[in-house]
């Protein structure tokens, strides 16, 4: 695996998701939630907030260690 990026002025988390808003916030009722939901925490998502699985491929490309967040009812 190749070093991580450096995090500092001018290096984004969030590559492509919802860029027309000044911040990207979510809510999720409890009541939404099955036994259990996985949360993304790579940006990567197609389905984010959700998890997709894409943290796999940013791993592998870029060296990262990122996965979701689970929660379980
Ligand atoms: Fe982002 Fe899984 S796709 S944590």
């Amino acid at each position: 695996a190749s070093k991580p990026n450096s995090v500092g002025k001018g290096t984004l988390v969030n590559i492509s998701w919802r860029k027309d808003v000044s911040k990207v916030a979510d809510t999720i009722s409890a009541d939404e939630i099955g036994e259990k939901v996985a949360m993304c925490r790579c940006w990567r998502s197609k389905k984010f907030p959700y998890c997709d699985g894409s943290h796999n491929q940013h791993n592998a490309t870029t060296g990262d260690n990122v996965g979701p967040l689970l929660v379980k009812k």
